[in-house]
């Protein structure tokens, strides 16, 4: 445990690099200091740092509304909707949006994110979002909440995400109108978590869903993976394979997912969900810490899966 306890100080250390997204007035109060990791195996589970502090999904969930979405519709009629190619653009960039025959290149990224929520299951905007607590009340075996002052905050700062709205719905990407897809993209990054409920998502893709009530076909959980992998951190996809090799997604609130499908880290064995909480975050979006923390665990314990 002492060599885990040094990567995690280390990683803490690193906070002072980052800074709390300040675009959303509502994360902009986050602690910019805090730094949590919880990881969790079949047996057994290794917690550092403050694990109980709640703060939102945000990107985070993007997998899973990709999952609840593409379950419902099928794989071949949510690729008409959305592509599964990395941009290497920024979350919220607009600039791709007229190449690819204008369909959003991923949905890791905004556009395409957007697209899924307005396909997700449901005939109310409130069902659409029901569809998707559900699916993680499912993995996580409990109750999740919609953090409403992160969502307010988020929706009277969101001239990005509706111009992108805009022109999904001209080009035909919006199943839903604009106003829906993007209160239910919204009100789903801002669903409330711990860091424990992070490992516990990440367990459940190390496992690919075994024995979780959540129900998911395989090739949907394959998908959802490779996107982590080419598309989770942002415009920092590449180099976080190249150096890391986790398939991994990223929060502007500073969270991370990170599966390992088979490692061993001090006692945990076998698959591993690791999850993480840092909200000071680079300039591309992601946690300052995590990723400096996911970068000595994946080389100590070798845990590069590719
Ligand atoms: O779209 C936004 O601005 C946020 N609610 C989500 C931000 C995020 O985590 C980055 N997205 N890829």
């Amino acid at each position: 445990m002492e060599n885990l306890q040094q990567i995690y100080k280390q990683a803490a250390q690193m906070t002072y690099k980052g800074q709390v997204a300040t675009y959303i007035p509502a994360l902009a109060v986050n602690d910019p200091n805090a730094f949590a990791v919880s990881m969790m195996s079949a047996e057994d589970s290794i917690e550092l740092g403050e694990c109980a502090t709640m703060f939102t999904l945000q990107s985070v969930v993007k997998v899973i509304s990709f999952m609840v979405a593409t379950n419902h519709h099928g794989i071949e009629e949510i690729m008409h909707y959305v592509d599964v190619e990395p941009t290497g653009d920024s979350f919220n960039s607009i600039v791709r949006l007229e190449s690819n025959n204008n369909k959003p290149f991923n949905p890791m990224i905004n556009a395409g994110a957007i697209t899924i929520a307005s396909l997700l299951p449901g005939r109310t905007m409130y069902d659409k979002v029901k569809s998707v607590t559900l699916f993680l009340e499912q993995i996580l075996g409990k109750q999740v909440h919609i953090n409403n002052e992160v969502y307010f905050s988020e929706y009277h700062s969101a001239d990005y995400n509706r111009a992108i709205s805009y022109i999904l719905q001209a080009n035909g990407f919006l199943k839903s109108d604009v106003e829906e897809a993007l209160q239910v993209y919204l009100q789903l990054c801002s669903i409330s978590v711990n860091v424990s409920d992070l490992a516990k998502i990440a367990f459940y893709f190390a496992t690919n869903g075994k024995n979780s009530e959540a129900h998911c076909s395989i090739e949907v959980i394959n998908i959802a993976k490779a996107l982590m992998l080419t598309c989770g951190m942002y415009n920092f996809s590449g180099k976080f394979a190249a150096f890391v090799g986790l398939p991994a997604k990223s929060g502007v609130s500073g969270a991370i997912i990170a599966i390992v499908k088979q490692g061993e880290i001090e006692h945990l064995q076998g698959p591993i969900g690791i999850g993480l909480y840092g909200p000071a975050i680079d300039k591309v979006g992601n946690s300052v810490a995590g990723i400096e923390f996911l970068t000595q665990l994946s080389k100590q314990y070798e845990l590069f899966c590719l």
